[in-house]
């Protein structure tokens, strides 16, 4: 006994909501208040943090989950429609989408992490942006690590939130950081992000690049998310694509989808995603209006695409 009043179990305290049979209030604030004039982007963060956001930290939450709702065929949707061929109704499939992100597709929590680890190192030793990154990409690229390293970073020998297996340089990266630092939301942990693709070239022989995971990662950690809240919020994101793939796998597709008669393909093959197995709307802009945020940093391989080949 600890001589504290115990409480009942499954009574909970907690700082996120009460309801009474008339009024339900989040945060302090009544549910009827926050809707119709608050946006989603905000009521995440008032859910999450209990504040409602400043003006840019709503823009940006809004734009990172605009960026990381939709993905074509990716392990998440593959995983989602398999399922959905399985079990023909939405939940086990939208859990299967969800299930199948983690350490390697999306891995924004260690991603998080790391960015959180290196700022906190750098600022012990009293490095700069440039010497931590160095720091690194050094450890993680060598294979005898020293034990000051793996005592801070462990094994690893990738960099998490890094490297696009179908891009290769992912072309969300940049607008994610454009409009981080157009919005006034980067700090620390953007800046490092970029400093750690310059440094990896000297250990890789060539540039390595953050992916989408890195880039809202370092972005949600600069506005003040915790590494949990960075994966939760991707996998939230990406269930709005989730959802499509399950409805048109239902609509679209017989169950079991192989049969011995059926060729079998690599379901994320890039060359199978390409416009000719698309037979949605043309590829069309925004209303003029709409068009409030510009592209003023080019995509990766718009500028230079020779370097990948
Ligand atoms: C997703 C992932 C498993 C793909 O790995 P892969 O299939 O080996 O990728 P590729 O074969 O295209 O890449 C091979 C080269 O890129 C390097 N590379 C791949 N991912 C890397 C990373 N995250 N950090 C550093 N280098 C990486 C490999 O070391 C290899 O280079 P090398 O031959 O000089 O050693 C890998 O990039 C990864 O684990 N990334 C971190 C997790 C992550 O961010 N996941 C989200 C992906 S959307």
């Amino acid at each position: 006994m600890t001589g504290k009043k115990e409480r009942e179990p499954f009574h909970w305290r907690s700082a996120i909501s009460h309801k009474t049979r008339d009024k339900i209030v989040v945060r302090g604030y009544d549910v009827n208040e926050l809707t119709g004039n608050v946006s989603f982007a905000e009521m995440l963060h008032l859910v999450w943090k209990g504040e409602l956001p400043e003006k840019n930290v709503a823009k940006m939450i809004d734009a990172l989950l605009v960026c990381f709702a939709e993905h074509a065929m990716s392990p998440s949707t593959v995983s989602a429609r398999m399922v959905m061929s399985g079990a023909g109704y939405i939940m086990p499939a939208l859990a299967g989408g969800i299930l199948s992100i983690g350490y390697i597709h999306v891995d924004a929590h260690e991603a998080a992490q790391t960015w959180i680890t290196a700022i906190k190192l750098m600022e012990e030793k009293g490095w700069t942006l440039d010497q931590t990154a160095d720091y690194l990409a050094k450890g993680i690229r060598s294979e005898e690590k020293d034990d000051a390293f793996i005592r801070v970073f462990g094994k690893r020998t990738v960099i998490p939130g890094w490297h696009h297996p179908q891009h290769i340089r992912d072309l969300r990266s940049p607008r994610i950081i454009e409009l981080a630092e157009r919005f006034g939301v980067a700090g620390n942990h953007v800046k490092f992000v970029v400093a750690l693709e310059n440094a990896t070239e000297k250990y890789w022989g060539r540039k390595v690049y953050m992916n989408v995971a890195g880039a809202i990662s370092s972005t949600l950690v600069d506005m003040g998310f915790n590494p949990d809240e960075c994966l939760a919020f991707c996998a939230i994101a990406r269930s709005v694509s989730i959802v499509a793939h399950c409805v048109e796998e239902k609509a679209r597709e017989k169950g079991w989808r192989a049969s011995t008669k059926s060729k079998i393909i690599q379901p994320l093959d890039l060359a199978l995603q390409k416009p000719d197995y698309y037979d949605g709307p043309p590829d069309r802009h925004l209303p003029k209006e709409k068009f409030v945020e510009p592209l003023t940093r080019a995509p990766y391989h718009y500028t230079d695409q020779s370097e990948d080949e």
